[in-house]
């Protein structure tokens, strides 16, 4: 999209004629296992489609389709890395208008034009689709048909906000586009995206015959199946005024402002409606174009390319030496192992699930079974495949039959002794060649390994709360952890479709080592009279899904006070946990778990700040703005993230970012912990926090690294 236009890139399209005069272009990107449509690409396809206009002028072809020569994947949208080059608003206006041009040209054909979609059909291979006048999709799990554009901070750019609503309606459209979300092929079907659901087991048969129904006239041209209130709804001036203003209310309170693609979405398809191609197809390009230049657009983007690029963050050779996990034990069958059992069953891993008490055991299997129901209900495989699932979980209280598993993982009680000798028991019941892991939150893997007599196979897996939600793994390099053991474990959480970080071995590994500070933070200042929810509502602003307090709700008081004075012990007292808890648990007071933590819980909602808790820190007296509360948590958060660059806990400020996002939900509009610093500025920061130190104390002293940046003018960050 940026500089020259490159040149076309005639290796990744090819055009095939066969005997039915049926012109067929093939995607196949070479050495690439999914098929992009990068700037080169769409002027290959320019190329060929002039080449279709001649060939169908001359009698030569009665039927163009679009396919993939890939398995598993038609288009995966475009060259993302090519987006985040993209510098204007005129710029990404302009390649937008041009993809647009190019899949009007397709739309234009004057012979009947097929999409079949096998795979992964995402953003500009959706809308490609929709610019031909007839799609199939094939009836394999790999088959997802969808608009990210909005996880991007864009809008569907190549005529996807134009095509959609007038093939699917208004508001399955706005559904599509405004959640993000692929779906499957019977539900293309179901929605009107697709004319027929293929069988995939004989496919090339099933293409022929779609592609002959088609030329027949036996394929109906797909409109929207409305009933009387959606009619009502989308078809009449008043009603149309309505959805959209309820649309952007919705949209409104779940974005809380901070998201502006998907309002900028609903204004593209209102003020599309109804209008003609040309007009229709400019508001998109110039929606396209402004939310690229944008702030929160460039940040989202870098977000993805980072979680893209860290999964290749282990070098080839060390990734392929990872042994492929097909079954797996989960010792411990508590809040933890219950999920972590359930997570491995859900990726067809069979699972023996382990524990001390039948009581116990049984809550965990339960714990599990329901979380694949909710998993079928949100559609992420049916009920039929969470049947077959949890037949792939069996419990016990023995260590019999564990002989044949590739990984087994500890979540049993946060104690060292406890754990060691878990794994003692687990050296003598496994074979010789599994992988060993804890998902220890606080201990240290390298110590619990002294237990072992091959503590090079020990690794932490570490799992955040609730397994099922929250995307990061952090994976705990220990001393003597070996290439193969980390690998192992790497890839069984990129396999349970979670991101894996590799993290050092030092007392809060990353994301708990950073709350550390944050949380202590908030707990001073509510030792200093502010209110609890003004702390709160002042980083919910910030854009943290959840304020400090509510966090330490969540994580429960003994938990965190328990942590924080491991951290402290090594790190310094800055890591230690604020006089706050100590309190509240004298209270009795554990958080959520126990009904009594900061807020007050109705069916499992927070329903404010319990008075008795606001009372017992006298909150009504002090205040101090939003920012200072900010500062005060966020700047001791940036700073401890330096001290943890330093010390190499993680590979890269890229990294980090990602981590903290994945696992705190740290906003991702913002880009990351360190970008959002480095916008800031170093200089600015160390400065406050200077200032800090010597009005509260040694706990705000920048670290080195910052200190080094604030000087050179540097940043944490490089990538874009
Ligand atoms: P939990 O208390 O809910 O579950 C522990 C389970 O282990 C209990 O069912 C208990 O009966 C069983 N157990 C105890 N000793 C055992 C033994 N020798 N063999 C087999 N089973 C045994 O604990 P939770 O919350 O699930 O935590 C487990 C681990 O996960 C801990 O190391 C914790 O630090 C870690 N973790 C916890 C997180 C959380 O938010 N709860 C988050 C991340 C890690």
């Amino acid at each position: 999209m940026n500089g020259p236009s490159p040149a076309p890139d005639d290796s990744s399209l090819r055009l095939e004629v066969d005997r039915d005069r049926v012109g067929w272009l093939v995607f196949d990107r070479p050495d690439a296992s999914v098929n992009l449509l990068s700037s080169a690409v769409l002027r290959r396809l320019d190329a060929l489609l002039a080449e279709l206009e001649s060939r169908i002028a001359n009698g030569q072809l009665v039927a163009v389709a679009v396919r993939s020569g890939k398995e598993a994947t038609f288009i995966a949208g475009a060259d993302v890395s090519e987006i985040s080059g993209v510098v204007s608003a005129e710029e990404a206006r302009a390649a937008s208008a041009e993809g647009q041009r190019i899949f009007r040209r397709l739309e234009r054909l004057r012979v009947p034009t097929v999409a079949l979609i096998d795979g992964t059909c995402l953003g500009g291979g959706t809308e490609l689709s929709l610019h031909c006048d007839y799609r199939a999709a094939t009836d394999r799990t790999a088959t997802r048909i969808g608009l990210p554009e909005v996880r991007l901070g864009i809008v569907p750019g190549f005529g996807g906000c134009v095509k959609l609503p007038r093939l699917i309606g208004i508001q399955r459209a706005l559904g599509l586009i405004l959640g993000g979300k692929p779906v499957s092929a019977e539900r293309a079907g179901r929605l009107g995206l697709v004319d027929r659901v293929l069988a995939s087991h004989a496919l090339d048969r099933a293409l022929a015959e779609f592609v002959e129904d088609v030329l027949a006239g036996r394929v109906p041209k797909a409109e929207p199946r409305l009933g009387l209130r959606d009619r009502l709804l989308e078809r009449t001036p008043p009603g149309r005024k309505l959805l959209f203003a309820l649309t952007r209310k919705k949209v409104q309170s779940e974005t809380k402002g901070f998201y502006p693609a998907p309002l900028r979405a609903i204004d593209v398809v209102e003020r599309t409606t109804g209008a003609g191609p040309d007009d229709a197809y400019r508001i998109e390009a110039e929606a396209l174009g402004e939310l690229l230049a944008g702030e929160v657009s460039r940040a989202l983007v870098r977000v993805f390319l980072i979680s893209q690029a860290a999964k290749k963050a282990l070098p080839e050779e060390v990734l392929e030496r990872a042994r492929k996990v097909e079954s797996a034990a989960v010792i411990g069958a508590g809040v933890m192992g219950g999920a972590i059992a359930e997570l491995a069953v859900a990726g067809d891993v069979r699972t023996v699930l382990k524990d001390i008490e039948q009581e116990a055991l049984e809550a965990g299997q339960r714990h599990a079974a329901e979380l694949l129901r909710k998993a079928a209900k949100a559609r992420v495989f049916t009920e039929e495949q969470a049947g077959l699932k949890l037949a792939l979980l069996s419990g016990t209280l023995t260590y019999d039959g564990l002989e044949e598993v590739d990984l087994a993982i500890e979540a049993v009680v946060e104690r060292m002794a406890v754990k060691q000798q878990v794994f003692r028991e687990l050296e003598e019941a496994v074979g010789p060649e599994a992988v060993l892991a804890t998902n220890t939150s606080s201990l240290s893997v390298t110590e619990m390994g002294t237990a072992l007599e091959r503590p090079e196979r020990l690794v932490g897996l570490h799992f955040f709360n609730p397994v099922h939600k929250m995307p990061l793994v952090e994976v705990i390099r220990a001393e003597k952890t070996d290439d193969s053991t980390l690998a192992t474990a790497f890839r069984f959480a990129l396999d349970a479709g979670k991101t894996p970080v590799v993290v050092a071995d030092r007392p809060g590994f990353l994301v708990n080592r950073l709350l550390g500070p944050y949380l202590g933070e908030a707990g001073r200042l509510v030792e200093e009279g502010i209110a609890i929810d003004a702390i709160d509502a002042a980083l919910r602003a910030f854009g943290m899904p959840m304020g400090p307090c509510r966090l330490l709700d969540e994580i429960g008081f003994d938990v965190a006070r328990h942590a924080g004075r491991e951290m402290a012990a090594t790190l310094g007292d800055r890591l230690a946990p604020s006089g706050v808890l100590d309190r509240l648990i004298d209270e009795g007071r554990l958080g959520r778990k126990n009904g009594r933590g900061f807020y007050l819980y109705e069916a499992g909602r927070a329903k404010g700040v319990d008075p008795e808790v606001a009372a017992l820190f006298g909150a009504a007296g002090a205040a101090v703005s939003d920012s200072r509360i900010r500062e005060r948590c966020l700047w001791s958060m940036v700073n401890e993230a330096a001290r943890a660059l330093e010390e190499e806990i993680v590979a890269s400020a890229d990294l980090l970012d990602l981590a903290m996002i994945m696992g705190t939900g740290f906003p991702p509009f913002r880009g990351g912990l360190l970008r959002w610093a480095d916008e800031e500025g170093a200089a600015r920061i160390h400065e406050g926090l200077t200032g800090l130190a010597e009005e509260l104390g040694e706990r705000f002293r920048p670290a080195p690294l910052l200190a080094r940046l604030a000087e050179q003018n540097g940043t944490f960050t490089h990538s874009l």
